[in-house]
């Protein structure tokens, strides 16, 4: 089974890549820029023809929320147009797409984890264009499966774990906002969970359901999940640094985050067997994968 996943760069693209190799039946091809340009939604017409794949898994997206604040009309065009071209030529080809999604379609204010019929409400930009991208998948490719998932972390990429890594490196005293919340992932669990959900489609020839959450287990805080780091990093030699817990009215950010964004993974779980980790499981191993070979190059520079 080909699958197309848009994005090289990316956590998700890069973690797809990796997850597939070597596993049976599933090659995962990477396309982005600047073949694949999602600034241009006809560029995929040519990409399409020429890979000619089983599946598209649309990992790539307009990622930076506080920048898209002041470019809506780009962020449409990457994160809602070229979803729903894809989605148009998919169908055409008459094979399924997946078009993954975001927590940010949500306005925070549910006091339980989100699922799947509650009703969005973005606040930001990001979260518009992304549930416009969701909203043109649906109505563009019946075969279609929509994946939510939350605050991705990975070794690839930009993101917070190795913002606060590198934070703590240069700085001793952290603040690190403690009342927002929401379901760390680890983008290799994610990587795992379409891939199951990939081999349910070619064994079964079609989604249980058109949309789903799919995000790592337990809820955090930002200040929970810096600590949980920093505290994972000092057990292995690496940076650490005091951290203080501050209200999202004490670091302002353009784009407003939501207050409580927990996804509920439980009918992914139903539906395709599959669960992803812990996230202070998950967050303590990737930690331990960014600083241990540092850790361990700067103890043998330091020995006499
Ligand atoms: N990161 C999170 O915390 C988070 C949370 C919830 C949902 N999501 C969703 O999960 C998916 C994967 O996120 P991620 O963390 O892997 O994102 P990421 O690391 O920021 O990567 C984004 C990818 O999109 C590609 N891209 C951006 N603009 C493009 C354009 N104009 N044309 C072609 N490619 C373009 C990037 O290309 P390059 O390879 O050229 O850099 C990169 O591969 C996205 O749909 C995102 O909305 C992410």
């Amino acid at each position: 089974m080909r699958v197309l996943v848009t994005g090289t760069a990316g956590q998700l693209a890069r973690a797809l890549a990796e997850r597939a190799q070597g596993q049976a039946n599933v090659e995962v091809i990477l396309v982005g820029r600047p073949e694949l340009d999602l600034e241009n939604p006809a560029s995929f017409a040519q990409v399409l023809r020429h890979y000619s794949p089983d599946m598209l898994i649309n990992a790539a997206a307009h990622t930076a929320v506080d920048a898209q604040e002041g470019e809506a009309e780009r962020a449409f065009r990457i994160n809602a147009e070229a979803p729903a071209e894809m989605a148009r030529l998919t169908r055409l080809a008459g094979i399924p797409m997946v078009q993954v999604s975001t927590d940010y379609v949500f306005d925070g204010t549910s006091a339980r984890p989100y699922v799947e019929t509650d009703r969005p409400n973005p606040q930001t930009v990001y979260g518009r264009s992304k549930l416009s991208g969701e909203e043109a998948v649906r109505a563009g490719n019946p075969d279609h499966l929509v994946i939510r998932t939350a605050w991705v972390v990975s070794r690839y990429g930009r993101n917070f774990i190795k913002t606060m890594l590198n934070a703590a490196q240069a700085r001793e005293r952290l603040q690190v906002v403690a009342d927002q919340f929401g379901s760390p992932t680890e983008a290799h669990d994610l990587a795992d969970g379409l891939l199951v959900a990939a081999r349910f489609w070619r064994n079964h020839g079609g989604f249980p359901q058109g949309r789903y959450h799919l995000a790592g287990q337990g809820r955090a805080s930002w200040y929970e999940l810096a600590a949980q780091a920093l505290a994972s990093s000092r057990s292995v030699g690496g940076p650490s640094a005091l951290i203080e817990p501050i209200g999202s009215d004490q670091w302002p950010t353009k784009a407003v985050r939501p207050a409580n964004s927990e996804l509920n993974s439980d009918a992914f779980e139903r539906d395709f067997g599959y669960r992803a980790g812990n996230w202070w499981q998950t967050v303590s191993a990737l930690v331990a994968e960014l600083v241990e070979p540092e850790a361990k190059a700067k103890n043998r520079q330091s020995r006499p």
